[in-house]
């Protein structure tokens, strides 16, 4: 890549630039003078957080409305699986304030709002897949009224049985996709000749993203049927695209725009898509603007979850427990539709491995097709659906064999020699051993588990556990076309700075982020500098802020084009004072022209206003593709992956053996985070991700009822972690020293979602706590969420010292 070879002075392939620096030689960075760093790889609070704090910040449901605005709400089933026969809307439409009820035919392009596949309609057809699809919409004056009508709908299905578990829809081969395998070596004969095998299954259930602010988008019809739609998104492209779809039209008619999200996790990836589309589509009916925002019940029933998935996997090893095959099935539960699904899957699968050298290695993939939402995007995105199964199996192993669960693990990290994932990528730059080595310190291992097993001994009741966990997780989509990114710089002639991207925000600190980034290029302070919404009139064709590439990837751009705007500068001013390229310097929101003899010093904006004068443009666009990566879908092989983010984790809990009750007592964490770029934001993303990973794991439990209905739709069903589950004792540290061997920017790493996973140490804890009741006589099953019911009910397993899966001696 041409790109590459720019960064590369010392054809390492690599920037040379050390910490604190231009990430590659510049004008004035390659003399090393007065290079010192003030912008980046420093603590800053988010941009938005007083703003967030104080409910000052502008989300879509605080813009203010035009006088004409309508407001949309939808009518949905409730019957998970059957016919549709009729939608009446007599009585609806009649109802006061409505303007109108829209259905399939009044789409005027195409009824699919599909990301990847096909024939996912906006509003139900004939079909009817899920308690929760929707199936028409009305839209009224009021929101009130437009509820009320919804009432007033009637809608008749002939019902048929629902597919509503993975084990029916496996059984039935009822498939999203055609299963997939990532295969190494021959672990058949593997497993046979293997001096120890094993073989269990368990299951983890889904999660919902709540998300504070739910779905919403807000349309306005421009002029020749223009539309403008403000959505919460992580993907305005994909919102432009899909309501031009449904539209009729051309791309360019459409304009998608978001300032920030009150939370996305993925749940905003393609779901924000069809809302937006279903307002789109009202607003150009209508010719006036719509909003339409889901209520947090309409929400939760109608948009897709994280996949649950059941495990069934068989285990070789030798008697110090090192692995020597997997044979593992992945089953997901991928609900009604594609949706996002075959991504999930493949990092599913990409991350079986995790943090181990495992020689002969199968795992295959299901996606499981049921009547349910449709699953999608969350958090790890399949990663953490993939790194669970090894360390059931470790544990398993380490009893069976007598031995410390933490060592089997270290012995069978990843190193020299044994490198090379199933899928082929090597790892490079492996930090598990450093992070292992630093969780066990930091969290005074040997005293705790002392201490622990002290406690057990002495309580019957309350048991503690202690569970470690490594980690080891892909940055980069895995299609390799979506990672490239796109940026638009403006200077003005005050010195000020706007700075646009293709990257949405979240929460997760990424505009905070690019900004540093664009001041340290043109060494002026952080308040110079103006991010602004998302769209895709500035930056078009762009990914989904997902896979946690948000900053690798429109950081590089955005530092392309402030890159570009400095390079002009720098000519126009070497021109303009008769000096060469090379003297001149910036720093500290000023310019030096270093010329010998005179030692000129003007500020940015002076600068600035000279090279409009000069006639030179101040305004750029940055671009940037991750070199590298490749991958073959079919063959499941190559290298998805610029780079491998590690991390550590040792988290100790306490369970209730009477009430099957649990608390995090105390959580260490290591993250990798390369050179950090605000360890501020990053020490916030690792927090969040794990106590987010924490509610996966144990409290979020998703519940349909025999008819396929989903009844945990809110706060008071569905629990999430709060501030109380938060761990008391909880010390994050981000990996010292670490700045990425590859070319990512400054040295960073991503931070969005692999701390989630690092959760998992829970979990293992619950487990540990769980094995100690029956004093470590049998393996412990323990599904997640680990919910009260499910400890309970394990806690009685063990007191038993029933087996809880089938284990068997080869
Ligand atoms: N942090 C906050 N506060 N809110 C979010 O919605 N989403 C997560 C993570 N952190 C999220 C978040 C997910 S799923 C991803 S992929 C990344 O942020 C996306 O942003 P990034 O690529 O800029 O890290
Ligand atoms: Mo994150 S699940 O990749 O949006």
């Amino acid at each position: 890549m041409a790109r590459l070879g720019r960064l590369s002075p010392t054809g390492r392939g690599q920037p040379v630039a050390p910490a604190g620096t231009a990430p590659r030689r510049s004008a004035a960075g390659a003399r090393g003078r007065g290079a010192v760093s003030a912008q980046v790889h420093k603590a800053r609070r988010h941009d938005s957080a007083l703003k967030h704090v104080t409910g000052q910040a502008l989300y879509i449901d605080d813009m203010p409305e035009p006088p004409d605005t309508l407001h949309g709400a939808l009518v949905l089933s409730t019957i998970a699986c059957g016919k549709l026969v009729k939608v009446d809307i007599a009585v609806a439409s009649k109802m006061p304030g409505v303007v109108a009820v829209l259905g399939p035919t009044d789409i005027p392009g195409k009824n699919d709002v599909a990301a990847i596949g096909q024939n996912e309609p906006l509003f139900a057809v004939d079909r009817i897949e899920f308690a929760g699809q929707t199936l028409a919409m009305v839209v009224a004056e009021t929101l009130d009224a437009a509820r009320a009508a919804v009432e007033k709908v009637v809608v008749e299905i002939e019902a048929e049985e629902p597919i509503l578990d993975i084990a029916t829809a496996l059984e039935r081969k009822a498939y999203v996709q055609a299963p997939s395998t990532v295969l190494r070596g021959d672990p058949d004969a593997a497993l046979a000749s293997a001096p120890h095998r094993l073989e269990a299954e368990f299951s983890v259930g889904g999660q919902e993203h709540f998300y504070l602010e739910g779905q919403i988008a807000f349309a306005l019809p421009g002029e020749d049927g223009d539309i403008t739609v403000h959505s919460s998104t992580q993907h305005p492209t994909e919102v432009q695209h899909i309501c031009a779809r449904l539209l009729g039209c051309d791309f360019n008619r459409v304009t998608a725009v978001v300032r920030r999200l009150g939370g996305g996790f993925g749940g905003k990836e393609s779901n924000a898509s069809w809302v937006a589309a279903a307002a789109a589509v009202a607003a150009n009916h209508t010719g006036r603007p719509v909003k339409l925002r889901l209520p947090r019940e309409v929400d939760m029933v109608a948009t897709g979850k994280r996949h649950g998935f059941d495990y069934r996997y068989t285990v070789g090893f030798d008697d110090e427990g090192r692995v020597r095959a997997l044979d593992a099935v992945l089953a997901a539960d991928a609900g009604w539709s594609l949706d996002l699904t075959p991504g999930v899957v493949a990092r599913a699968l990409t991350h079986t491995d995790n943090a181990y050298w495992i020689p002969h290695f199968r795992a295959v993939g299901y996606a499981c097709r049921t009547n349910k939402q449709s699953n999608t995007a969350f958090r790890g995105f399949g990663g953490p659906q993939g790194v669970v199964i090894m360390e059931d199996a470790l544990d398993r192993i380490a009893l069976h064999l007598g031995r410390d669960p933490v060592e089997v693990r270290a012995l069978n990290f990843y190193a020299e020699g044994r490198d090379e994932t199933p899928y082929g990528q090597k790892v490079d730059e492996n930090h598990l051993a450093r992070c292992w080595a630093e969780v066990k310190k930091g969290g005074e291992i040997e005293r705790r588990r002392a201490e622990i097993d002290a406690f057990n001994a002495a309580n019957p009741v309350l048991k503690r556990g202690l569970g470690l966990f490594p980690l080891k997780f892909g940055i980069s989509f895995n299609l390799p076309h979506m990672n490239q990114a796109g940026a638009l710089v403006h200077v003005y002639t005050d010195g000020s700075i706007r700075l646009n991207h293709g990257g949405t925000e979240m929460g997760q600190g990424l505009f905070i982020k690019v900004a540093q980034i664009v001041a340290e290029v043109f060494k002026v302070d952080i308040d110079r500098i103006r991010p602004s919404a998302t769209s895709t009139a500035e930056v078009p064709n762009t990914s989904p802020t997902a896979a946690s590439t948000g900053t690798d990837l429109n950081g590089w751009a955005a530092w392309e084009a402030a890159n570009t705007i400095r390079q002009r500068m720098v000519a126009y001013a070497a021109e303009h004072f008769g000096v060469a390229e090379a003297d001149i310097e910036f720093a500290d929101g000023t310019v030096r022209i270093a010329k010998p003899g005179s030692n000129q010093v003007l500020s940015f904006a002076e600068l600035a206003k000279l090279c409009w004068l000069g006639r030179v443009s101040l305004s750029s666009t940055g671009y940037y593709k991750t070199p590298k990566i490749h991958w073959d879908p079919v063959a499941m092989r190559g290298r998805p992956f610029f780079y491998f983010s590690f991390g550590a984790a040792m988290a100790e809990v306490a369970i209730d053996t009477l009430t099957g009750e649990s608390r995090v007592l105390r959580a260490d964490l290591v993250q990798d985070c390369g050179e950090s770029l605000n360890p501020a934001i990053d020490l916030g993303q690792i927090e969040g991700a794990f106590v987010q990973g924490q509610g996966w794991l144990t409290c979020e439990e998703l519940w349909w009822d025999a008819r396929g209905r989903l009844r945990t739709t809110g706060p008071s069903t569905y629990k999430i972690p709060g501030s109380r589950d938060v761990p008391p004792v909880f010390n994050v540290t981000l990996l010292d020293n670490a700045p990425s061997r590859e070319a990512t920017i400054f040295r960073s790493k991503a931070v969005g979602e692999p701390p989630l996973m690092l959760a998992t140490a829970v979990w293992t804890a619950l487990k540990d706590a769980i094995g100690a009741v029956g004093g470590r006589n049998a393996a412990v099953r323990l599904d997640a969420p680990a919910t009260p019911e499910r400890v309970l009910a394990a806690v009685e397993r063990a007191r038993q010292g029933r087996e809880q899966s089938v284990t068997r001696n080869g």
